[in-house]
């Protein structure tokens, strides 16, 4: 075989830079005049890009009736406000999503795929990205192949494996033990109305009572199933968020407000037709 002989390093080079000067119209387009100057240039770009930027989102902030709002949608009552904060400091989105994609596999699975209009009451939403466990958005649809009653929320999470053998999902048996912090719920409820939730002005004074009447509903509940738990522990509110997921979208078929005030008769016609398994 013949050897090849190695070639010593040499050092690249750009061409030397000729400076134009001035454009010449018949020899250079306007475009390639600007490209020369790089950092007027860029700042052309940056301005043209802002007024680009600008006219897509303020309209998008400022607009109201560009977001889409379905009128049975209700904001969060305070027990599932503090479940939701249960819910995100546990991390429970880690292993559950809450969005149906419109695709039929999922449909069958968990129901009535997701509305944007589901979601205006969320701050922050609970879409997450990993679905180890199923998807939630439709665990509290009454009659959906998702809905579990108080008593199988209890008893799953005291022990998820009691309720389903091979089931990774971890204990929460704190939440029959843990408080919830009664002195924050007005706060919440004020910090929700700032992010523009339309509590009614004054709310907040009154939502613990709310709460608390909410909770004793939940503890009913429970006794039935000679389950004993105080209204104000973590596990009630833990169930009230549970049972809210997707609860507001149940049939019958809802209408959708669309900006113009017109009805969204696709979204109506794909309720009717979706039979809820
Ligand atoms: C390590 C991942 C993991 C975490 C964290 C987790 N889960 Fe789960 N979850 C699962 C898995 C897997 C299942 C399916 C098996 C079962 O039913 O236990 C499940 C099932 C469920 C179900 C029953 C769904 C149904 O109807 O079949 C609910 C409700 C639920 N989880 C709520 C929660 C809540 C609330 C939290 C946070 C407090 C949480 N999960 C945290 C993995 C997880």
């Amino acid at each position: 075989m013949a050897a090849g002989s190695l070639e010593a390093n040499e050092l690249s080079e750009a061409p030397a830079l000729v400076l134009k000067g001035a454009r010449n119209p018949l020899t250079e387009t306007i475009h390639r005049w600007m490209e020369r100057r790089a950092v007027r240039f860029s700042i052309w770009v940056f301005i043209a890009l802002a007024i680009g930027g600008a006219v897509e989102i303020i309209p998008m902030i400022f607009i109201k009736s560009n977001i889409p709002t379905i009128e049975s949608v209700k904001p969060y009552t305070p027990l599932e406000l503090e479940g939701r904060d249960i819910y995100v400091s546990e991390g429970c989105y880690t292993c559950h999503s809450q969005i149906v994609r419109p695709f039929r596999w999922e449909t069958d699975r968990y129901g009535e795929y997701s509305k944007i209009g589901e979601f205006v009451y969320d701050h922050p939403f609970q879409w997450g990205s990993r679905r180890t466990g199923p998807d939630l958005a439709r665990a509290g649809f009454i009659g959906g192949p998702m809905y579990k009653n108080s008593a199988w929320h209890y008893n799953h999470f005291m022990d998820p494996q009691k309720m389903n053998e091979q089931s990774i999902m971890p204990k929460y048996t704190w939440f029959a033990k843990k408080e919830i912090n009664l002195d924050m719920v007005p706060n919440k409820i004020r910090a929700m109305q700032t992010l523009g939730v339309p509590y009614p002005e004054g709310y907040d004074e009154i939502a613990v009572d709310d709460l608390m009447k909410q909770a004793k509903e939940i503890v009913a509940d429970l006794k039935k199933s000679n389950i004993e738990i105080e209204p104000t522990k973590q596990m009630v509110a833990m169930i009230a968020y549970m049972h809210k997921l997707g609860r507001d979208i149940a049939p019958p078929p809802v209408e959708l407000v669309e900006p113009s005030g017109e009805k969204d008769t696709v979204d109506k016609l794909h309720f009717i037709n979706t039979e809820q398994k």
